[in-house]
């Protein structure tokens, strides 16, 4: 529908510059420059080579997003940035960018929720969500049960990690075994031809005086990065594929359990799993196996969708648009702490008075 807004999506809290268009919940572009390969050798993302990456890459991945919807930036409705959680220099670089192109254009400015974006993504893909819906993510920085009751007011945290993101433990965990940088696609690709079942490796927080929604995954990264160790001091080859099998079972077998409980006990019988861990095939597998059994309907965009983008940021703006909420105000910040009760961060009725021109700060944008 040509009055669905036409919003564009900018994020930069990680390694990804992202810039996505959508009319609505169509997606006309996604648009994404990385600079994974540039932290690789370093085993995790650097944030200072992450926000020069960016810095490069804003300008020509919003010029081919633009492309490639085939739309002009005249004609947007708003502008939509990630203003946290992330990488504070990483984020500065996205806010900042967006904050000067709704400026010289004269568009809203809405500053987003990096988690509520990757729950609004997936109306780009399966359509408008439904309210309630109940979210988990897992990415390399954030693993989290999430109950929504309205995309853009009212996310609340049920539960999340209390160490290590799931994400990031495949990143461990794919080191201690040598397999390279990030480690959840090739531990994935490694336990297709292992067995989950070869070694019990422990579930955390499963105990019945445990916080039922909150996870922990560092016992299990020490519990396998031992088990390789006793067998490297035996003189004994690592059984890699049962390893990466066993290890992934541990990490599904608790979040989709989690999951599904937390649906039972709210009574909602939607969820949704986006974040980059969302792209392993055992994860989609058993979650739709489980949700299957108890009545619930699984949502899980496609693996392109649920690693960072700039679609995500774009559905959601979309959705701030649709709502009527308000804009941010030109002093819009990132925020690296950003809480996901914030799904969006409003601010001052938004002016294109030309005083406020200096509120563009010039820090932001030369820092
Ligand atoms: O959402 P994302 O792109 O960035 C963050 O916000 O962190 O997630 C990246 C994380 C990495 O830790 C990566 O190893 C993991 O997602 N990942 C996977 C898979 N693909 C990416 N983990 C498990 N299985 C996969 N197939
Ligand atoms: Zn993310």
């Amino acid at each position: 529908m040509a009055d669905e807004p036409l919003v564009l999506g900018i994020e930069t809290s990680c390694d990804e510059t992202g810039v996505g268009i959508v009319r609505g919940t169509t997606l006309l572009a996604d648009a994404v420059a990385s600079s994974v390969d540039e932290h690789a050798r370093f085993g995790g993302v650097v944030p200072e080579v992450a926000s020069r990456a960016h810095l490069e890459a804003m300008v020509p991945t919003i010029d081919r997003a633009l492309k490639e919807a085939g739309v002009s930036a005249r004609d947007l409705d708003g502008i939509a940035v990630t203003a946290g959680p992330g990488l504070a220099g990483a984020l500065l670089v996205g806010v900042s960018a967006a904050k000067a192109y709704a400026y010289a254009l004269g568009k809203p400015l809405y500053g987003v929720n990096h988690l509520a974006s990757h729950i609004c993504v997936d109306q780009l893909e399966h359509g408008a969500l439904p309210e309630p819906t109940m979210a988990l993510l897992v990415s390399g920085g954030h693993s989290s049960l999430l109950l929504s009751t309205d995309i853009t007011s009212d996310v609340r945290p049920l539960g999340a990690t209390i160490d290590d993101a799931a994400g990031e433990a495949f990143d461990k965990i794919a080191r201690v075994l040598n397999l390279g940088f990030p480690g959840g696609p090739v531990i994935d690709r490694y336990a297709r031809e292992g067995d989950p079942a070869a070694i019990a490796f422990p579930r955390g927080l499963t105990g019945p005086r445990d916080a039922a929604y909150d996870f922990s995954f560092s016992g299990l990264k020490t519990a396998v990065a031992r088990w390789i160790e006793a067998r490297r001091a035996a003189g004994e080859e690592v059984p890699v594929r049962d390893v990466a099998a066993s290890f992934q079972e541990a990490i599904v077998d608790v979040l989709t359990r989690k999951a599904v409980r937390a649906c039972r006990d709210e009574g909602v019988d939607h969820l949704m799993i986006g974040g980059g861990v969302a792209a392993n095939s055992r994860l989609r597998a058993l979650a739709q196996e489980r949700c299957e059994a108890a009545g619930i309907r699984l949502r899980v965009p496609r693996p392109k969708l649920c690693t960072d983008n700039g679609a995500m940021v774009a559905a959601l703006g979309a959705e701030m648009v649709a709502r009527n909420r308000a804009a941010s105000s030109w002093d819009l910040s990132a925020d690296s702490s950003l809480p996901v009760t914030d799904p969006h961060v409003p601010g001052r009725e938004h002016s294109h008075d030309h005083d406020h021109v200096h509120e563009v700060s010039k820090e932001n944008l030369y820092s």
